[in-house]
């Protein structure tokens, strides 16, 4: 996997492992509430206990600082899944490796589609990959935290 730079450390992407977990649950508590709802803590944890094979973690001197998943949903149809930075390390580009690294797998998994869950906080980061609003419910992921569904189109986006 790919090495970034933060404030002039290596920063390591692998594959999520289970003794990350506490580290990922630091990594939504450091955002929350935030970025995420208190309620989805739990939605979080459960991913985390079952669908966790495709996570993957970003790693700065061994300790996670990030994190996101790509999961097929149909044939066609690819979800990006829990992507989080440690506040400390946000705004220094691992968010747009993520993306990218994620445009990638969901390529190779052959999808056209990647389907992302967002917020009105996040929302305006991923239309800069080319993601487009597909459906808005406020209040989707709790009181003032409103849900934004987006698809980015595979083929535009050069995958
Ligand atoms: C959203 C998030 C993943 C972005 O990662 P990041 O590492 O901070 O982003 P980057 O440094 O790679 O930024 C890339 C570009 O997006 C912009 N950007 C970053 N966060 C943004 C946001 N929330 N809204 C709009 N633009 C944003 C940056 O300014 C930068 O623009 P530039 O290239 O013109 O300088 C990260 O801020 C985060 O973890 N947020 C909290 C958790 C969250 O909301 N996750 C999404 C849940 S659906």
């Amino acid at each position: 996997m790919a090495n970034r730079t933060v404030a002039g450390n290596p920063i390591v992407f692998r594959r999520y492992c289970a003794g990350d977990r506490a580290a990922c649950l630091a990594l939504f508590d450091a955002n929350c509430p935030q970025f995420f709802a208190p309620d989805e803590r739990k939605d979080f944890e459960a991913y985390l206990a079952a669908e966790a094979a495709d996570y993957r973690v970003a790693t700065q001197e061994s300790s996670v600082v990030g994190a996101f998943g790509v999961a097929t949903d149909n044939r066609n149809d690819a979800r990006l899944n829990w992507i989080m930075i440690d506040p400390a390390c946000q705004g220094a580009g691992v968010g747009a490796r993520m993306m990218h690294d994620a445009v990638a797998i969901a390529g190779e998994l052959d999808k056209r589609r990647l389907h992302i869950a967002a917020s009105q906080h996040s929302a305006s980061f991923f239309a800069t990959f080319g993601a487009i609003e597909v459906t808005r419910k406020t209040d989707g992921w709790g009181p003032g935290m409103h849900r934004i569904d987006m698809v980015l189109n595979l083929a535009a986006a050069g995958a």
